[in-house]
């Protein structure tokens, strides 16, 4: 093995092109392939910025030949030679270099490598419980150097933006108190304090808040945050957020900020060109037209009610649930081409998102053909044909149920047409405001209502007198930014007058005592002339992945956890020494 020595890299692998033909060059890297050819041995040396050929040839340089000979894949080396144009017929146009190639006068193995538990190519993905084991062999694949540029050089035009419109980007503790967001907390014991634990941030909501009454009037952090939470693959148990807070602010300046900054993101990294202002859609309307609230707005496939027009029906499945308190929605899908099995393999699709079942009409030549044809009378098929527009060889796919499990089930069976039936124009950035959530979200299981963004949240000014005569009618001033389906961000305008915090506070069965011990800081602070204030936070991890069109944010974290919050590379979490646990006054009760 050799050391590096008085050695020093003239360019990347991935740099040199005919304009350097002839120039002496000396480039380190990895060995990605290589092939021994009529006594020739040809290596292709790979670092961050590409693949480069290196040629060893025993006329030019007996010495560096005879060194390649016991190179192999993933071996770390250091090669001096001179820059060659390829001929004509060896040239590569599929590789930027691919024109030239190093002729090697030295070789240096700086070191061996043992045989990787995958390859390192794009071509050929392993298992992702290996790329996670081996993630340091898995950012060799280029993809994931490009994942992790682009993360970088997002976070950059983010920071570079905000300090324009005047932010100050501040820390804050990770050792704190529990920030309720909604998730359980991941607590830190204090060894100096026995019994006593920090919990990490689930946000920074209440720092940015006390930054706001502090004057500071424009904060930001790109910051981790800490949620024990069911992880899916748009959740991580720690993420980063683009925090942002704001003084004198409504809510039409945190969305002007956050456009501002959204078509700077999408020109800068796309060379793409957003229309402004983004669209809008209150809770209830994103709810009634396409079931949840974080719509995928680059396809139609709405959902129609059908509820009144099938009442009079003897179709029982659906005027039971009708009966019940239940409603009935559909989606069209105009010009289905279904097979008959294809449209039998939706019922157990939709019955795995929650339904009961899935009924159907389809439109023919000769009428209705569906399963519910003999319960509907030929007028009622009329009038219902009329009233939803169907056009022969349209589909109508309906379920009924409880309100919430038919948005549940339809908006799912939405997005799986809309991309079976290749509606969603993949390369297209929609980006959706959804605003007037609910304040207050009623908890069956706890028997009680809970925030449905978080307790600092500002009821809507028009509802405030009805907040505790009707306080699941309650508006919030919350909004939550969605792109393509994925909610990218949510914020609000916070409460900044003690006694509209105390009164959401008991909304949420959080009694004075309780508030006090929790939240005396932020009490205490509100009544020290705090201004009005709000903000938003965006999953940073989630707007990368976007960016990359990654179908996870695995592949934009260089160190993730996996669904059952393990880092399978350093096996965290792990037991530790009962001398550790002894010195946190922590017996384990297993
Ligand atoms: P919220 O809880 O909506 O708001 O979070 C803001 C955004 O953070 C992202 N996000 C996540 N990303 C990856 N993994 C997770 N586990 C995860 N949880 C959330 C989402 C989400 O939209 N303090 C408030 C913001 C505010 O009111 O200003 C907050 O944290 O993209
Ligand atoms: P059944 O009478 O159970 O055979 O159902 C007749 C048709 O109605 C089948 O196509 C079922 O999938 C469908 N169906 C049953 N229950 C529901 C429901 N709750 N919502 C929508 N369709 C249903």
């Amino acid at each position: 093995m050799e050391s590096l020595s008085n050695w020093e890299r003239s360019c990347y692998c991935g740099e040199p092109g005919l304009a350097q033909v002839g120039q002496k060059i000396t480039v380190m890297g990895w060995v990605h392939a290589r092939r021994d050819h009529g006594g020739v041995t040809f290596i292709d040396l790979r670092d961050r910025s590409g693949l480069v050929q290196v040629v060893c040839n025993p006329q030019v340089s007996p010495a560096a030949h005879a060194a390649a000979k016991d190179v192999r894949l993933e071996y770390v080396l250091a090669v001096h030679g001179v820059l060659a144009r390829r001929s004509p017929e060896t040239v590569n146009p599929n590789l930027p270099t691919g024109e030239v190639e190093v002729s090697a006068s030295e070789l240096r193995v700086l070191n061996p490598s043992r045989t990787t538990p995958f390859p390192v190519d794009d071509s050929i993905i392993p298992t992702e419980n290996a790329r996670l084991r081996y993630r340091y062999l898995d950012l060799r694949r280029p993809q994931m150097y490009e994942n992790l540029r682009l993360r970088h050089r997002l976070a950059k035009l983010v920071r570079d933006y905000l300090d324009s419109q005047g932010f100050l980007e501040i820390e804050t503790p990770f050792l704190t108190r529990s920030t309720p967001e909604g998730a359980r907390d991941y607590l830190v014991p204090s060894r100096v304090n026995p019994g006593a634990f920090y919990a990490l941030p689930q946000s920074p909501q209440l720092f940015k808040q006390l930054l706001m009454v502090g004057g500071v009037d424009k904060y930001f952090q790109i910051v981790r945050c800490f949620r024990d939470e069911d992880l899916r693959a748009d959740r991580q148990p720690e993420f980063t957020q683009i925090d942002v807070e704001m003084s004198f602010v409504r809510p039409e300046d945190i969305f002007r900020l956050t456009e501002g900054m959204m078509v700077r993101l999408c020109h800068e990294i796309k060379g793409m060109e957003l229309s402004l202002p983004f669209s809008h859609l209150t809770y209830a309307e994103a709810l009634a037209r396409f079931g949840n609230d974080k719509p995928d707005i680059r396809f139609g496939l709405e959902l129609r009610e059908l509820t009144e027009l099938f009442r009079e029906t003897d179709a029982q499945v659906f005027t039971d649930v009708i009966t019940k308190g239940g409603v009935i929605r559909g989606i069209v899908v105009p010009n289905a081409t279904f097979s008959r099995k294809e449209l039998d393999d939706l019922n157990p699709l939709a019955v795995s998102f929650g339904a009961k079942g899935l009924a159907w009409v389809r439109l023919t030549a000769t009428g209705w053909q569906s399963p519910l044809a003999k319960f509907v009378s030929d007028e009622k098929k009329r009038e219902i044909t009329v009233a939803l527009g169907l056009k022969e060889g349209d589909l109508l796919l309906m379920v009924a149920d409880q309100e919430k499990t038919v948005c549940d089930v339809l908006s799912r069976l939405r997005l799986y047409l809309g991309d079976k039936l290749g509606l969603i124009p993949k390369d297209e950035m929609r980006f959706l405001w959804v605003t007037d959530f609910p304040l207050l979200e009623y908890d069956e299981e706890a028997k009680r209502y809970v925030a449905m963004h978080h307790p600092f949240t500002s009821p809507h000014e028009d509802d405030l007198p009805s907040l505790e005569t009707e306080p699941g009618r309650v508006r919030a001033m919350a909004y939550d930014l969605v792109l393509n389906g994925v909610e990218l961000g949510g914020g609000s305008i916070r409460n900044h007058r003690l006694n509209v915090q105390q009164r959401v506070f008991a909304q949420l069965g959080i009694g004075e005592t309780e508030a006090q011990d929790k939240f005396g800081f932020l009490l205490e602070a509100l009544s020290y002339g705090a201004p009005p204030h709000g903000g938003i936070a965006f999953g940073f991890d989630r707007l990368v992945m976007l960016f990359a069109g990654a179908e996870s944010l695995r592949e934009v974290i260089a160190f993730p956890k996996t669904a059952k919050a393990v880092c399978l590379m350093t096996q965290a979490p792990s037991p530790v020494e009962p001398k550790q646990l002894r010195e946190l006054s922590i017996k384990l009760d297993l």
